[in-house]
């Protein structure tokens, strides 16, 4: 069961958070992203096992932006799955589940920086050739774009503006 998360869900988001990082820097980012005008309620989801939250993923509002020019764009940070339950399937449905409800709320685009051998089965592909660029060091094979309708990454390049909370988290 995926739903979008409720207020009384906000203490196992960190939880879940905190223990698949095994730090609370994902934790407290989440916590902050709260309180910014990026966050997208119906974008923070939850999944449930058994009527136990077990996993959470989170997309935020970004900007890709040149000196010109500004596309809106979502990112995809963090995803967790309670570590007794990793390897089931659980992130999967997250994302492909966050994905269906961004298209629905009429997103584009979607930038992830994640492990590339998970991610490109939903669609992400590299976004360094596509023009895109992070604003921080990354290494170019982590740092993906997916496009939620054909042809929303035409046109669609700069450098990736993120809410400032996440200047906050290192690594
Ligand atoms: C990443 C994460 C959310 C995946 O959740 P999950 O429920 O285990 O995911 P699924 O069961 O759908 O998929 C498991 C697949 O992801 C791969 N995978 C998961 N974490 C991975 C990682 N850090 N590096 C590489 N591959 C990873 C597994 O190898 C597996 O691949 P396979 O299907 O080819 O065997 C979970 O492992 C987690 O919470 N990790 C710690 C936090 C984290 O690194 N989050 C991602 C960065 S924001």
């Amino acid at each position: 069961m995926i739903r979008p998360e409720r207020r009384k869900d906000h203490e196992a988001i960190f939880k879940i958070n905190e223990s698949a990082f095994g730090r609370p820097h994902e934790a407290l980012l989440v916590d902050a992203l709260r309180r910014s005008p990026a966050f997208i309620p119906r974008l923070s989801l939850v999944a449930l096992e058994s009527r136990q939250v077990v996993g959470h993923i989170l997309f935020t509002a970004v900007e890709v932006s040149t000196a010109t020019d500004s596309h809106p764009a979502l990112t995809l940070a963090p995803m967790a799955v309670l570590p007794a339950f990793q390897r089931r399937g659980i992130g999967s449905s997250l994302v492909r589940r966050g994905l269906d409800d961004a298209r629905e709320l009429g997103h584009g685009v979607v930038i992830v920086v994640g492990h590339p051998g998970y991610y490109p089965r939903f669609g992400f592909v590299p976004a360094g050739p596509l023009g895109i660029r992070a604003p921080f060091e990354v290494s170019s094979v982590t740092f993906m774009a997916l496009e939620l309708r054909p042809g929303a990454l035409r046109g669609v390049r700069g450098e990736v503006r993120y809410p400032p909370e996440f200047a906050e988290v290192e690594g």
